[in-house]
């Protein structure tokens, strides 16, 4: 009788504690109110997926509620819940359980490992959006046969609003799986759907440009401070005429020569500094740079 008594209360207290442990803890963690899906769940939280979310949230196209992210480093977590205030989760497995559209947002060479994880599995019931740089579509469906995947090339200016994505449909996503990912990338920036061959275009550019334009503002305010403007002040300055300048070609519908020819007047000051660029070849340089991209990113997809 003690001994019935004692398997009693053990099985009680094991039944409590699983309960404890495996229902009520993981359910509080994910969402304490109604234990709904997130939105969208981010595999991969680094550069692009914060800028990502930061412009999803900034623009209210989902809440930090709706919006779920992992990453394997404790650091990273910390930094990305405390930062942006989603839930963030240690593996991508995690994420798949919880959310329906999934953002992969991993370097290109952990994307086979990334499949192989335990638990991770993706199905029809997922709209899988990759933005990882040169992984074909093909690839991905090797991987995740069930899933509709839309293959995406952003950048990273949609943390302010004004990315530039090119996307591709995989051969499962449907005409409601194209219009979710333009309305979030739209939401970002511009969007523009393109034949997934030319993606490798996109990403030199679109994906990577925005690097080049940094290396050419920090030349140019480096100037302006050694000839005596503060720091900020010639930052500030460089920055505008990017800005400006990109208006000007979206809005104007001039061409570069043309508006090149705009801001040179005959026998002014800024024809000395394009007689320059011209001398050294630049565009040269810039399309071997861009090409270079194209190249990587062509060599990346196989
Ligand atoms: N950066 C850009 O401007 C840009 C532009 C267009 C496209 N992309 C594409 O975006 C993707 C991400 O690039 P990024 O610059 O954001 O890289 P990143 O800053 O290095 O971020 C990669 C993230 O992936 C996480 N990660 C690694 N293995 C993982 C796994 N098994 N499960 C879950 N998360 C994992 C890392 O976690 P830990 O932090 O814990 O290591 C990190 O948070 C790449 O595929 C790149 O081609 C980037």
């Amino acid at each position: 009788m003690p001994s019935l008594i004692y398997n009693v209360c053990r099985h009680a207290s094991d039944l409590l504690y699983k309960w404890l442990f495996d229902i009520l803890l993981p359910t509080k963690e994910i969402w304490p109110a109604d234990n709904m899906k997130a939105k969208i769940g981010f595999i991969g939280a680094g550069r692009m997926a914060e800028a990502m979310i930061g412009g999803l949230i900034s623009e209210d196209v989902y809440s930090e509620k709706e919006i779920i992210g992992c990453a394997p480093s404790e650091a990273t977590r910390a930094r990305v819940a405390s930062k942006l205030g989603i839930a963030m989760y240690g593996t991508a497995a995690e994420v798949s359980r919880s959310a329906d559209v999934i953002v992969i947002a991993v370097k290109p060479k952990h994307i086979s490992g990334l499949f192989g994880e335990d638990g991770f599995r993706l199905g029809p019931e997922h709209l899988v959006i990759s933005i990882a740089a040169g992984i074909r579509i093909k690839t991905l469906e090797s991987y995740v046969p069930d899933a509709r995947i839309v293959r995406v090339m952003p950048n990273h200016c949609c943390m302010v609003l004004e990315g530039a994505s090119g996307y591709s449909r995989g051969t499962r996503a449907t005409d409601g799986d194209m219009e979710l990912v333009d309305g979030i990338l739209s939401s970002v920036g511009l969007a523009v759907e393109v034949a997934e061959e030319d993606l490798d275009a996109v990403t030199g550019m679109s994906g990577s440009s925005p690097a080049f334009m940094y290396m050419f503002a920090d030349a140019i305010a480096d100037v302006g401070k050694r000839n005596g403007l503060p720091a900020d002040v010639a930052m500030d300055l460089v920055a505008q005429s990017f800005v400006g300048a990109g208006k000007m070609m979206l809005e104007t519908g001039m061409t570069p020569e043309e508006l090149i020819d705009s801001v040179c007047s005959p026998g002014g000051t800024t024809i000395e500094g394009v007689r320059v660029l011209d001398g050294k070849d630049m565009r040269s340089m810039v399309r071997e740079a861009v090409e270079a991209v194209i190249d990587k990113s062509r060599k990346m997809g196989g």
